[in-house]
């Protein structure tokens, strides 16, 4: 796997997925979007992964967001286009098989900050800076910022974002909801690989339907989306791994998932 913005490294079950432009703050332009696509694409489809980690090239920054200079030469329908495969690469993160986690290193903001609404988890450096600052340019938030954020941390507090344009620190973003933890910097990696592998140590049919059910029953109502919790519920026992999993509860042992 080869991509020009993207570096994928993989370290046993975990995939590291690092956007490239550090000379632009990593900024998203068509490329950055197609070989994201691309690498999701090609890391769903890689049975030995079950985790991917999506991070930014450089000390400072994970995304600073759509590349300004690149979107301001697009006519409305080029961005259209433009924006259009950004939400729909968000969507197929949402609908991947794998867990996805945002490394966020530095900056997340505008598109940066919605590419980790997107992920299942977003851990963050004390160093982390976080906002939607697109109304500083005189626009909106595009890849979903108006729609996930009042979602992750309600209403008034994702209008005080996208309203004001405000940068936040890491720590005021894990007080929102947006963040999961918030860890040193220089410990970034570790911890999240911590919680990778402990992810990836579990059933993966498991861990696919479960954030499955939440992602799609946070989109319906309750009685619908618990109805899809209860069939996904039931497909799982068609697996050896539940057979497993119960039966080593039993036995008082620790199991042993194949991902069967
Ligand atoms: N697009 C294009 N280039 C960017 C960029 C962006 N979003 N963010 C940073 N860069 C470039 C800068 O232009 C600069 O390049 P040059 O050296 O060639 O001038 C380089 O990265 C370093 O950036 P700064 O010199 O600005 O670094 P700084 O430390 O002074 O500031 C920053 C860092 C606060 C993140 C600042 O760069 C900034 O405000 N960036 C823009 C953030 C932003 O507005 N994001 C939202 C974009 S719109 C969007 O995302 C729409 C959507 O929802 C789809």
């Amino acid at each position: 796997m080869s991509y020009k913005t993207v570096l994928v490294e993989k370290e046993g079950a975990v995939a590291f997925v690092t956007v490239n432009r550090p000379e632009a703050l990593n900024a998203i332009n068509g490329d950055v979007i197609d070989d994201l696509t691309s690498a999701i694409t090609e890391l769903n489809g890689d049975d030995a992964v079950r985790v991917i980690v999506i991070t930014g090239a450089g000390e400072k920054s994970f995304v600073a967001g759509a590349d300004i200079k690149h979107m301001s030469t697009l006519s409305p329908v080029e961005v259209f286009e433009f924006v259009r495969k950004g939400q729909e690469l968000t969507f197929l993160m949402e609908k991947s098989p794998k867990v996805i986690i945002a490394m966020v290193n530095g900056y997340a903001l505008g598109g940066g900050c919605e590419l980790a609404m997107a992920c299942d988890l977003i851990i963050a450096s004390d160093r982390a800076i976080f906002g939607q600052p697109e109304v500083n340019l005189g626009i909106i938030p595009g890849m979903g910022g108006t729609q996930r954020l009042p979602r992750l941390v309600g209403r008034n507090l994702a209008k005080e974002l996208v309203l004001t344009g405000d940068h936040i620190s890491a720590q005021r973003a894990y007080e929102m909801g947006l963040v999961n933890r918030v860890v040193p910097h220089d410990q970034l990696r570790e911890e999240t690989l911590k919680i990778a592998n402990k992810i990836a140590s579990k059933a993966p049919f498991a861990i696919y339907t479960a954030k499955r059910s939440i992602n799609q029953g946070l989109n319906c109502s309750l009685e619908d989306g618990c109805y899809l919790e209860l069939t996904n519920f039931a497909l799982g026992f068609s697996t050896e791994d539940s057979r497993e999993g119960m039966k080593a509860f039993i036995e008082k042992r620790k199991p042993e998932f194949k991902g069967k």
